[in-house]
């Protein structure tokens, strides 16, 4: 049994407000889930961002202007080939580097694996398997070339203030002088356009957010009803954040065996789920300044829907 998420679902669960963090929607199931995510027009995040590794792969190579072998460590990797386009020019122009892909999920990992290989097969690629908090905390990454971290697809807006400036504090803690770090941030926009991202018309995001109770459900013997919850997300154009939750449709118990604890949900009950935070630049400037990052360059896509910023340490 997961410790971490044994002890993270008691207090979710037992608090006055209910709430279960979004990082566990990411076993292999959820990963896939999320790829369908990535696939629907209305989540736009994936093109804007793909268009940006493509269109300006050169641009941001030239700017991250590492005169020499280097490496590139990418947090969250995920499965969605994200990079892919990124990686593609650097083979294609002979630049020398190594590709460490670091993903909490084996499923993920393999696919990545097994795509890049096939499509890139003279890639340096060192997969790591973890939390990327732990892996980039031990895990010693050629430490005497230069390192551009990856942390793209908007992963930063999952996080509050507090908890954005702990992370990107922690990433330059663990880089060295002159290392960069590319982050891709989505950008407040028409209030429609993102709400449509979220409250998607085919329910995949709903299947996403149940996905978390049929985890519980496998990994703690638990006995959540998935028809006995519904989903609701809603953007607030004035603060930037989407937020996600589960209802409960009724008021009910759930028994986790393996935890041998019961929950009480009452009527309508709300468990949040996920916060996914859209900036302004003003915003995104005042987190690398507190983070005691240098903002180099911004990589806007066509419409300024989102971002990829070179900061610097
Ligand atoms: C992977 C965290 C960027 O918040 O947009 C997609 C996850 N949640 N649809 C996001 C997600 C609902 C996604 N991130």
């Amino acid at each position: 049994m997961n410790q971490t998420f044994a002890k993270d679902l008691i207090e979710g669960l037992s608090s006055k407000n209910k709430h279960l963090s979004s990082k566990y929607f990411y076993d292999d199931t959820g990963s896939k889930i999320f790829q369908e995510i990535m696939e629907m027009p209305e989540y736009y995040l994936t093109s804007s961002e793909f268009e940006i590794l493509s269109l300006q792969a050169k641009q941001i190579i030239d700017a991250v202007n590492f005169n020499q072998p280097f490496n590139i460590v990418e947090l969250g990797a995920g499965d969605g080939m994200k990079t892919f386009k990124l990686l593609e020019y650097l083979v294609n122009h002979n630049i020398d580097f190594y590709y460490v892909p670091i993903d909490i999920s084996q499923g993920a990992m393999n696919s990545l694996v097994d795509k890049l290989k096939a499509k890139l097969p003279t890639l340096n690629i060192h997969p790591r398997v973890g939390d990327y908090f732990e892996v980039l905390s031990k895990e010693n990454v050629q430490t005497t070339i230069p390192s551009l971290l990856l942390f793209l697809g908007s992963n930063i807006g999952n996080y509050g203030n507090d908890e954005a400036v702990k992370l990107l504090s922690l990433f330059n803690k663990n880089m060295k002088d002159g290392d960069k770090l590319l982050l891709g941030v989505d950008l407040q926009k028409n209030p429609i356009t993102i709400k449509n991202a979220y409250d998607d018309p085919y329910g995949i995001t709903k299947r996403f957010n149940l996905n978390l109770l049929t985890r519980i459900n496998d990994e703690f013997e638990g006995d959540f009803r998935l028809d006995d919850f519904d989903f609701y997300c809603h953007y607030n154009p004035e603060n930037g954040e989407v937020n996600s939750y589960l209802i409960s449709l009724r008021k009910q118990s759930v028994f986790l065996k393996k935890l041998n604890q019961e929950f009480h949900f009452n009527y309508d009950e709300l468990i949040w789920t996920e916060l996914s935070k859209k900036y302004n630049l003003n915003e995104i400037n005042q987190l690398a300044q507190t983070t005691n990052f240098t903002v180099e360059q911004h990589f806007l896509d066509c419409k300024h829907y989102f971002t990829n910023i070179i900061l610097k340490k």
